[in-house]
């Protein structure tokens, strides 16, 4: 079945691949899928398996997953994707704990695989739950939680599972006392690693998990001496590691700051330099009147869309501009929304042209160009403070210059700041002016007076 194996990772290393491009991610997720199947038929085939068992877990595991993955907002996919996370964990630390019971004799190197599964599972697991917890704000709050003495606790509760790791190695055949003392701190090292991020900080922490159960379930594939569990694990673990580095660039903070910062712990004594001037603002219709006026027109989506589910209305007025004769763009900001991609599936359901669709910085050095920057529920992400603010919490975040626009027009519902928890001088631009109001809801006022004109 080995070459069953060989197949899937090949699928799996392809669909990888095409996910990094919004035309080909869907047959991306396709491919890999195919190869998850080809992976588990292959290993139902090598039998030694009860199959009453594996049909329950199937059949349970399949209702839940699809009735969750149904029913699931888009806004809560990060929460979906932690709890996921947390499964998966968790189901490595079973597989090393029941090993362990079975083969107490077995060499060194998997007694090591085993103490590593069962460590990383479970600090994954308790780690994915509270992720889960807090962005699901279920009996714990959002916010990141610090106290005095945090990083001691954590590096001593470190110091404990190293310890336990080598007497376990040591003497593994009377050592299930340990191995039980070694669960527990992992379930504790879990929950204190999460404890101090909050809010924002999430998505980053989400994807770290899910490198850590990619690698849970490698070390599980090491302790099971499966070839395919140690490829699919490590891909995930290095996937979720480069993705966690792509979001910190994106955020111009390091990996330490996002896991023990604690940022937007004191909400109150972020950055508060208010910004000079009033804005301004105007309504839906008179919005219309630029913006059939304007030669070019960049779409700059934001949380806020996500939010308001606008995507389709955006979609609905790009096609009233383009009819218009307007060159439409959207400008996709690598962290815009809440998790790595928000923007660019949502903009997907609703068939906007991938080609249309622009990275930041390739659409920076345009913006001075276009006639009108349409921001639709993004706030952090087009927040000058980042260039020119040197006291800002997001000094040196790359940000979409849209102030460099001819007119910048910015959709959401007040005053309100964004995820960062910080004000944005660029509503009191001369060249920007606010529409008030759901985003959805202003757009199609302005949609219908295209559709009047
Ligand atoms: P935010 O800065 O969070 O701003 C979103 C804005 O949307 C809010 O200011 C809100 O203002 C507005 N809004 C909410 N509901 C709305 C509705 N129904 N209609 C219109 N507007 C609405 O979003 P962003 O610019 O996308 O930035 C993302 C932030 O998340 C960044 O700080 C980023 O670092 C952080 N983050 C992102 C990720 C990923 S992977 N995407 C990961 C970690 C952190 P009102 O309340 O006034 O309407």
């Amino acid at each position: 079945m080995e070459w069953l194996y060989i197949i899937a990772a090949v699928l799996f290393v392809l669909g990888l691949k095409m996910l990094s491009s919004p035309d080909s991610a869907r047959r991306g997720n396709v491919v890999s899928a195919v190869g998850m199947l080809l992976a588990m038929v292959a290993t139902l085939l090598k039998g030694g398996i009860s199959f009453t068992w594996i049909a329950a877990g199937i059949v349970i595991g399949s209702v839940i997953g699809a009735l969750w993955a149904y029913r699931v907002k888009m806004t809560q996919m990060p929460e979906m994707v932690a709890i996921f996370n947390g499964f998966g964990g968790l189901a490595s630390m079973l597989v090393g704990w029941a090993e362990y019971h079975m083969h107490r004799d077995a060499p060194t190197s998997t007694i090591v695989s085993i103490y590593l599964t069962v460590l990383i599972g479970g600090v994954t697991f308790t780690g994915s739950v509270l992720a889960f917890a807090k962005l699901a704000e279920i009996g714990v709050s959002g916010k990141p939680f610090m106290f005095r003495g945090q990083h001691i606790v954590n590096g001593l509760l470190l110091a404990g599972a190293v310890l336990f790791g080598v007497i376990f190695t040591l003497a593994p055949e009377s050592s299930y006392a340990i191995l039980i003392l070694g669960v527990v701190l992992a379930l504790v090292i879990g929950v204190f690693a999460v404890l101090p991020i909050g809010g924002a900080d999430m998505p980053v922490v989400i994807c770290l998990l899910n490198s850590y159960s990619g690698l849970a379930a490698a070390a599980a594939g090491f302790v099971l001496a499966n070839n395919m569990l140690i490829v699919a694990g490590s891909l995930v673990g290095a996937s979720g590691i480069i993705l966690t580095e792509i979001m910190c660039k994106a955020m111009n903070r390091s990996l330490a700051n996002v896991l023990f910062s604690g940022f937007g712990a004191a909400a109150g004594t972020l950055s508060r330099a208010r910004a000079k001037g009033e804005a301004k603002s105007i309504s839906p219709h008179d919005a219309y009147f630029a913006l059939e006026a304007a030669r070019s027109i960049v779409f700059v989506p934001g949380y806020g869309m996500a939010v308001a589910q606008a995507q389709h209305v955006v979609k609905e007025l790009a096609d009233h501009l383009e009819a218009n004769s307007t060159e439409v763009k959207y400008a996709i900001h690598p962290v815009a929304g809440r998790m790595p991609g928000h923007m660019n599936v949502l903009l997907a359901e609703a068939d906007v042209p991938y080609d249309q669709l622009v990275e930041m910085n390739a659409i920076n050095p345009l913006m001075p160009t276009i006639d009108v920057a349409l921001v639709i529920g993004a706030n952090d992400v087009v927040n000058p403070a980042a260039r020119e603010d040197k006291s800002s919490p997001i000094y040196g975040m790359p940000i979409i210059n849209v102030d460099h626009a001819h007119t910048v027009f910015v959709l959401k519902r007040s005053m309100a700041s964004g995820f960062a928890g910080i004000e944005n001088p660029l509503f009191f631009k001369d060249n920007a002016t606010m529409i008030f109001g759901d985003a959805k809801k202003t757009l199609q006022e302005i949609v219908s007076e295209f559709k009047a004109a």
